[in-house]
């Protein structure tokens, strides 16, 4: 009995603190009512919501419909960059890869669908994978995997942001 007292007590005040940084967070950042802490890094911001300095990073693909922004790489790969089954509205459920750098450069990578492995990335062929959908054993990149715009900086950007995954 007064042990789950005791929980009851912790949890309501775990909960509390939670809301709390909910608001701190708000009220420093964005503005707006949805939860959406700051990004610290541009590559950060491009992972997370597919922005840099606020403007969405053109995209091209099956999702290319879906609004200028807010679709980053964490709505697929998720936020820790480890991949596994992501679904959307529009595209069904489907299976994303680990996208972390140690991952990406390591050893021969399966492809999501259990396709043949492909050797692993180097900067250049991230940058191709990311802007013209070929990994770099020469095969497309699937749907919904988008062609992103990204410029030289965006794609170091990137890469640092996914070396600290
Ligand atoms: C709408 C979902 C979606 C978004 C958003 C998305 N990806 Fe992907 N990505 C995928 C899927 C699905 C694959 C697997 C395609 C395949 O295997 O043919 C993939 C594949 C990749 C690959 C190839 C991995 C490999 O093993 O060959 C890289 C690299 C990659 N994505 C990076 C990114 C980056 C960086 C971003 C953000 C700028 C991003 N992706 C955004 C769905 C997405």
């Amino acid at each position: 009995m007064k042990n789950s007292f005791y929980v009851g007590v912790v949890a309501i005040a775990v909960g509390l603190i939670g809301l709390a940084a909910v608001f701190v967070v708000n009220s420093a950042g964005t503005g707006s009512l949805v939860f959406r802490p700051a990004a610290e890094s541009v590559g950060g911001e491009i992972f997370l919501y597919g922005t840099d300095g606020g403007r969405a990073v053109s995209r091209r693909g099956s999702i290319g419909m879906m609004g200028g922004s807010g679709l980053g790489c964490a709505d697929c790969h998720g936020r820790d960059g480890r991949g596994g089954r992501a679904s959307m509205m529009m595209m069904g459920s489907f299976e994303a890869p680990d996208i972390r750098w140690s991952t990406l450069t390591s050893a021969d990578m399966e492809h999501a669908d259990g396709e043949a492995p492909h050797p692993p990335f180097d900067r250049d062929s991230f940058a191709r994978a990311i802007r013209d959908g070929v990994d770099p054993g020469g095969d497309e990149l699937k749907s919904p995997m988008p062609r992103w715009g990204v410029n030289d900086a965006q794609v170091d950007a990137l890469i640092e942001y996914l070396k600290g995954l």
